[in-house]
């Protein structure tokens, strides 16, 4: 079921599918940091010595085509392949390759379905992923499109959240820039599906878009249909307080998740200039939670101190390193070589009903029926890639 699957949005997935991804990345950990440097990251971990390598992933090829800038997503997903055995082309500068020529997204994903076996893509126009999935022959990872999604991180984020034993009813804010952030907007959904409770902090031009918002109450109804629940609560989605206030919710959330303000994605830069260094983590503000952690995708600009790096409460830098599992699970299980808990997670997920992944991924079933009269973030992509999409040459 997962195998030749494409990975757009954390819509497409169900909450089985996200923790088999997740159990998977478990498994697979003891390979992230290779044999010389020892097993997991810091706290003790790092002194367990590292297992043989692993060739799950020997003879595949992995292209990596980034259009915009990136150091975590493409290094980590490079790092999984090649931890697994596998290979990695690379486009990374599109100074190199033939889009400086004029070529088109469309047609550069056609070719480049002809060289490798997965293709990771990260694009400055929302819906290019979704694009190049109608595409392409391989499956397509979405590492990022314009301000719309990131699952890959979300996946990593989740991760780190189950490490830490935070995954389930979660409180936690998100704070920055949720307007532009695609981090906050895949994330967002996916804590929807684990029952958190969102703080959704930003300067109010930077709000949570409404769409996924309206997402949020379907993941409710989404997950309380795969469950077959029907009790109190089910549907009910996720509860969401807005607020441009960060001292407001500190004492009241497990977990802070600071993003940086999308400067690039700002039609006016005065726009920016009015909303930059909104928000600071400090060592200060950890006064009033100790036990505060601190997420972040990185890269930051100003919005964690340096000085709260070395508190018990910074998670950022673990988390960037649990790009390395998390990618692995994810290259691993669309690859097929998911080994026998593949099998077991693909009779738990044939048993569900949560048919959203299945629908939009193999192009088959029926739509669900949409109870919500209201603009998703669905109907947002869709919309994207209708205005974009088929004029490929505007890719
Ligand atoms: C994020 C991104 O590219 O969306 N970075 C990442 O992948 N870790 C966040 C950002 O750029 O602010």
């Amino acid at each position: 079921m997962f195998t030749k699957r494409h990975l757009i949005s954390t819509r497409d997935f169900s909450k089985d599918e996200i923790d088999f991804l997740l159990s998977r990345a478990e498994e697979l950990e003891k390979f992230a940091r290779g044999r010389e440097q020892g097993w997991g990251w810091g706290e003790g971990e790092g002194e367990r010595e590292g297992e043989e390598e692993s060739d799950l992933l020997k003879g595949k090829i992995l292209a990596n085509l980034f259009y915009e800038p990136s150091t975590r997503t493409r290094l980590s997903f490079e790092t999984a392949m090649k931890r697994l055995g596998g290979e990695v082309l690379n486009l990374y500068s599109t100074e190199t390759s033939s889009v400086t020529k004029g070529e088109n997204l469309a047609d550069t994903i056609r070719t480049v379905s002809g060289y490798c076996d997965a293709i990771v893509l990260r694009h400055p126009r929302e819906g290019a992923s979704r694009m190049a999935a109608s595409l392409a022959s391989v499956p397509v990872i979405n590492a990022g499109d314009g301000a719309g999604q990131h699952p890959t991180q979300t996946l990593l984020d989740l991760y780190t959240l189950k490490k830490e034993g935070l995954l389930e009813n979660l409180r936690i804010a998100l704070v920055g820039d949720l307007k532009y952030g695609r981090t906050v907007h895949s994330l967002a959904y996916a804590l929807a599906l684990y029952g958190a409770t969102l703080f959704f902090v930003s300067p109010e031009a930077l709000r949570m878009p409404e769409e996924v918002k309206m997402d949020l109450r379907a993941a409710g109804t989404a997950e309380a249909e795969a469950a077959g629940a029907a009790g109190a609560g089910a549907g009910a989605g996720a509860e969401v307080f807005e607020t441009s206030d960060l001292s407001a919710v500190v004492k009241e959330v497990d977990v802070l998740y600071v993003t940086r303000i999308q400067k690039e994605r700002f039609p006016d830069p005065a726009e920016y200039r009015k909303v930059a260094g909104a928000y600071r983590v400090t060592r200060g503000l950890l006064k009033e939670n100790e036990d505060l952690v601190i997420m972040h995708p990185l890269p930051r600009v100003d919005e964690i101190d340096a000085a709260v790096d070395g508190t018990k409460n910074a998670r950022y830098f673990k988390q960037a390193f649990y790009g390395v599992p998390v990618r692995m699970a994810v290259l691993s299980t669309l690859l097929g070589a998911g080994g026998e808990r593949r099998r077991e997670g693909e009779e738990k997920q044939g048993a569900s009903k949560n048919a959203r992944g299945n629908r939009r991924n193999s192009g088959v079933g029926e739509e669900a029926p949409r109870t919500l009269r209201e603009r998703t973030a669905d109907d947002r992509e869709r919309e994207c890639y209708e205005q974009h999409g088929k004029d490929a040459a505007r890719f």
